[in-house]
């Protein structure tokens, strides 16, 4: 898969690209993740790419135009790198990493915005269905409308509160997305144990000591016994997540969610 963001400040991904999963999903050909400025396409000799808004008000607004040519310029190479024109054998290298000469490519353009559609884990493992995925994102007091309106397929929102700019929401993205690659994950850190991958918080996890400040590590977690540990797994994910978040509750429960639960509130009325 290829990630493209689009970026005024390529530079605050530096430390995100070299580090953890997204280096080791680099490193292994899962990933491959790229940041385009958009003031490279800028039209005026002195790399404007924002402007006063139409009607007045404050701050200035990102120009459509160094956007829609940054996507397509981004959009077109990958294409060309999938269907043809590569004659280095790195290019080759690179082709094999990230897809088929010949199959027809699925792409999301995202745009990163406050008034976007709230992100979530079901979302990011739709994301991470694409062959690329381009994330624009803005600065200053926002983009042009003509970017939401004709070039983007969807803006998503990293949450109820307005940031500077779409660099973290894009790190946001590209991060849950990676997580959601298949091979990504190592065997002992599966994306299926964490919170939301299925509809519940994780359980509470802990590692050594056994015993700190006199705060115990539950026993069945270190009785070796398989069973007996996934069913208080499961127990403590369904707990927490009544407790914290009930809303992930109200759907179809299985028979032993129920089970677990019911045993729950037996346990907490007796309290
Ligand atoms: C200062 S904000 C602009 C906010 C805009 N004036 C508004 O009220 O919707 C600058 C940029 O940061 C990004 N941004 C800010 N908050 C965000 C959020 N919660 N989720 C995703 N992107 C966000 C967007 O790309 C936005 O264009």
């Amino acid at each position: 898969m290829k990630i493209d963001i689009i970026s005024l400040f390529p530079e605050f991904f530096d430390a995100f690209f070299r580090h953890s999963i997204i280096k080791r999903a680099i490193e292994a050909g899962r990933l491959d993740m790229a940041v385009t400025n958009p003031r490279d396409f800028s039209h005026n000799k002195h790399g404007q790419v924002d402007d006063t808004p139409y009607g007045g008000g404050a701050g200035m607004l990102m120009m459509a135009p160094p956007i829609f040519e940054a996507v397509e310029s981004v959009a077109s190479n990958y294409d060309s790198t999938i269907n043809g024109n590569y004659e280095t054998d790195e290019i080759c290298d690179e082709m094999s990493l990230i897809g088929n000469p010949g199959e027809s490519i699925r792409r999301r353009i995202v745009f990163m915005g406050p008034t976007g559609q709230p992100f979530t884990q079901e979302k990011a493992r739709e994301l991470a269905t694409y062959d690329q995925l381009i994330l624009v994102c803005g600065h200053y007091e926002g983009v042009d409308y003509r970017v939401e309106e004709h070039l983007v397929d969807e803006t998503i929102s990293i949450g109820d509160y307005v940031l500077t700019g779409g660099e973290l929401p894009a790190m946001v993205v590209a991060d849950a997305v990676a997580r959601m690659i298949p091979g990504v994950l190592g065997a002992a850190s599966g994306a299926q144990e964490d919170s939301f991958y299925e509809p519940l918080l994780e359980c509470p996890q802990y590692t050594k000591p056994p015993e700190f400040r006199g705060w115990v590590v539950p026993d069945v977690l270190r009785s070796g016994h398989h069973k007996n540990i996934a069913t208080w797994r499961q127990k403590e994910a369904l707990r927490r997540t009544r407790l914290l978040r009930p809303d992930l509750l109200e759907r179809p429960l299985t028979k032993e969610e129920i089970k677990l639960l019911k045993a729950i509130v037996e346990e907490e009325s007796r309290l």
